[in-house]
């Protein structure tokens, strides 16, 4: 059903549809007989929405700066999902990864050859030259906020700090694209280009994701792309940037006995930043800083 001008807007403003999204909603209209892939409105944020998801974005940049604080040799991946599970809980929040879809454990921790979904361990103990991905989702009054770092245990090797850097880099370089009325494949061709132009790959397969209202949204966040290419940016989109870098081949394998860990095939290290983003008007807003 057609929308009248005078109605109250979809986007819940409570506005009159014609002052609110009516101008948003022909621009739309105009790129997508261009053959543009426009997002659908539910893939749109509302004022209210965004709001709950920067204060989930605030609690979970709070966690992650609490594991920076505390993170060292000696302790335990556990010790790591004990800290963030009784912070989280502390501060009103809901640790996102516990139960989801059957994921044991309220964070993820990828130590060196552990691409993503490394599962907290008593039995894993952090080590001088390590470097560990800590991936942290909270919950807060029902958004979500998704991010996760790089840590370098102790001193680690030239090698294993390069490969830190240049993830951190291609996820800011990326960053730095993010505008409305960009495209998806924009981030992705900023991503690989810098990943591989350091001789390292970029994972094809895991990536990105809407995120909000719900841990995995729509769209899928591919780090490899082509500037102009794929889903249109448009004001209240948000999603995720989470590059998976490995140093060497870009294949991966997953562990079959607790169905979540993925692993670099030939053992190379992997390193992985995760910022939620939110497309503005104007530009982009990082959630999780
Ligand atoms: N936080 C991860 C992401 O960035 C997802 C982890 S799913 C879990 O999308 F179940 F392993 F927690
Ligand atoms: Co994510
Ligand atoms: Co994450």
């Amino acid at each position: 059903m057609k929308i009248g001008r005078n109605d109250p807007c979809w986007c819940g403003s409570g506005k009159k549809y014609k002052v609110c999204h009516a101008d948003f909603d022909e621009k739309l209209a105009e790129l997508k007989a261009k053959g543009e892939k426009v997002p659908p409105h539910s893939l749109i944020k509302t004022k209210e929405q965004l709001e709950g998801i920067r204060k989930a974005g605030k609690l979970n940049t709070e966690i992650l700066d609490m594991v920076a604080e505390n993170i060292h040799a000696g302790m335990s991946t556990e010790d790591i999902n004990k800290l963030v599970h009784e912070y989280t809980i502390a501060h009103g929040g809901i640790p996102a990864p516990l139960n989801y879809c059957g994921f044991p454990k309220s964070v993820c921790t990828s130590v060196n050859d552990v691409i993503c979904h490394g599962i907290p361990s008593p039995d894993e103990i952090l080590q001088d030259g390590d470097i560990i991905n800590v991936d942290v989702t909270t919950i807060l009054d029902g958004y979500y906020a998704d991010a996760s770092r790089m840590f370098c245990i102790g001193q680690v090797s030239d090698e294993a700090k390069k490969l830190v850097e240049v993830t951190k880099e291609s996820v800011d370089l990326a960053l730095a694209e993010v505008k409305p009325w960009g495209h998806l494949g924009d981030i992705g061709e900023v991503n690989s280009k810098h990943v591989y132009a350091h001789g390292y790959t970029v994972l094809h397969d895991i990536g990105g994701h809407g995120v909000g209202n719900d841990f995995h949204e729509e769209p899928y966040v591919c780090h490899i792309g082509k500037k102009g290419t794929g889903m249109l940016l448009v004001p209240g989109m948000v999603f995720t940037i989470e590059p998976m870098v490995n140093e060497g081949e870009e294949d991966f394998f997953q562990d079959e006995e607790n169905g979540w860990t993925i692993y670099t095939e030939d053992g190379s290290l992997s390193a992985q930043w995760e910022y939620t983003v939110a497309i503005t008007e104007d530009g982009v807003e990082v959630i999780t800083h």
